[in-house]
């Protein structure tokens, strides 16, 4: 693979998978990064070229079985991109071997172990966890907003992608108290490949072409995680209404977000204000203008998030909407944007901010 004295060893675990495959495209662009492992199960054994040959890599490396001391030997860091519970078997033998971790799996997003268990109720049962010690150690990996601790960080949970798109447009008015605490709604939509790579029927064209419909309303996994940020970003519990959509497009995700404003008398400038304010040193967030309203296709490819605020004098309400492409800053952008950090370099080194448009 491509070598380079002065760049950081990255082995990349779940690398045929959608968040692996954008994750192998950032870090081959990427100045200071080269992937030194791939990691994977039905995949591993296999010539890299096999399995991927719209997207080459230098050497044409074989994908290998993830052990820890395999992956130590090889890489200073490691991207976990793997479905829910595998991650946190693989990530304390990382972490004792000095390897650097981010995950883009929920399994180290909560700060208790029990939370996950009671979220993940499946995988809990299947994968018995005893790392309660390092699900809180874990810094949950939004770097808008938790930048220092990330960059200090051995260990870094990736947000979902439905929570980065709320959540980046939903915490600034709950940090400084301008909106009611209860009542908050999300509604989100979609593209297919948030469903990741495996076959789905639900994610079959047949069924998801030309058709837009609600799933998971009332206890959407992501539910439990946008409550728990944003209820330390309030200060105190907060539950809210989180109710997803599939829409028939491969990415892009979009999450509008309602709440009653303190004060009704607060404009739709006003509340941009306290965006561009949070957001003025994020080169990875754009407030747009009150009265444009942002597209997904305005974010495909970029690790971007676009964000537009309007307030409704008539209800009291704010709305918020905010775009991310979930694959990139929904996933596997936001996962190099946290390396960036733990690697002390600029935070959008190698990462796209702008679309081929359309
Ligand atoms: N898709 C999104 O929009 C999105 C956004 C944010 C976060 N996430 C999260 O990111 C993670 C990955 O999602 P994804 O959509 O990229 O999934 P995916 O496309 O289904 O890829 C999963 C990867 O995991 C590998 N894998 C499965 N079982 C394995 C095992 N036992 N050992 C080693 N490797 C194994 C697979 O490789 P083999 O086929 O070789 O086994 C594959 O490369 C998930 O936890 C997901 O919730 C996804």
């Amino acid at each position: 693979m491509a070598s380079s004295a002065s760049s950081h060893r990255v082995a990349v675990i779940g690398a045929s998978g959608y968040g692996g495959l954008q994750t192998l495209r950032l870090l081959q662009d990427h100045p200071s990064f080269r992937v030194t492992f791939l990691g994977g199960e039905r995949s591993s054994g296999k010539r890299w070229s096999e399995l991927t040959p719209f997207l080459p890599l230098p050497d044409d490396p074989v994908v290998r079985v993830p052990e820890p001391d395999a992956i130590a030997a090889a890489a200073d860091f490691a991207v976990l991109s793997l479905p829910s519970g595998l991650a946190s078997q693989l990530v304390p033998g990382l972490l004792e071997r000095g390897v650097r971790v981010v995950d883009l799996s929920a399994d180290y997003r909560y700060g208790r172990l029990e939370r996950w268990q009671e979220v993940y109720v499946s995988e809990a049962l299947q994968m018995p966890r005893s790392d309660a010690d390092l699900c809180a150690e874990a810094v949950y990996g939004l770097p808008e907003w938790h930048g220092d601790r990330i960059a200090a960080a051995r260990l870094v949970a990736a947000p979902g992608c439905f929570p980065t798109a709320s959540l980046l447009g939903l915490l600034p008015f709950l940090k400084q108290g301008l909106v009611d605490v209860g009542g908050i709604v999300i509604d989100a939509k979609t593209g297919t490949s948030g469903g990741g790579r495996a076959a789905k029927e639900h994610l079959l064209l047949a069924e998801a072409a030309e058709a837009v419909a609600p799933y998971g309303v009332v206890g959407h996994r992501h539910t439990s995680e946008i409550e728990q940020i944003a209820s330390q970003v309030a200060g105190q519990q907060i539950q809210l209404q989180f109710t997803p959509h599939l829409m028939p497009m491969v990415r892009g995700l979009l999450a509008t977000v309602y709440c009653r404003l303190r004060d009704p008398g607060l404009t739709a400038d006003d509340c941009s204000t306290v965006l561009h304010s949070a957001y003025r040193h994020s080169p990875c967030v754009e407030v747009l203008p009150v009265g444009t309203y942002p597209s997904t296709k305005w974010v495909r490819h970029t690790n971007r998030a676009l964000l537009s605020v309007q307030a409704d004098g008539r209800t009291g309400q704010l709305i918020v909407m905010g775009v991310v492409d979930n694959l990139i800053k929904g996933q596997a952008g936001q996962g190099v944007q946290c390396l960036n950090l733990m690697a002390g370099l600029p935070v959008t080194s190698g990462l796209p901010l702008l679309p081929f448009y359309p």
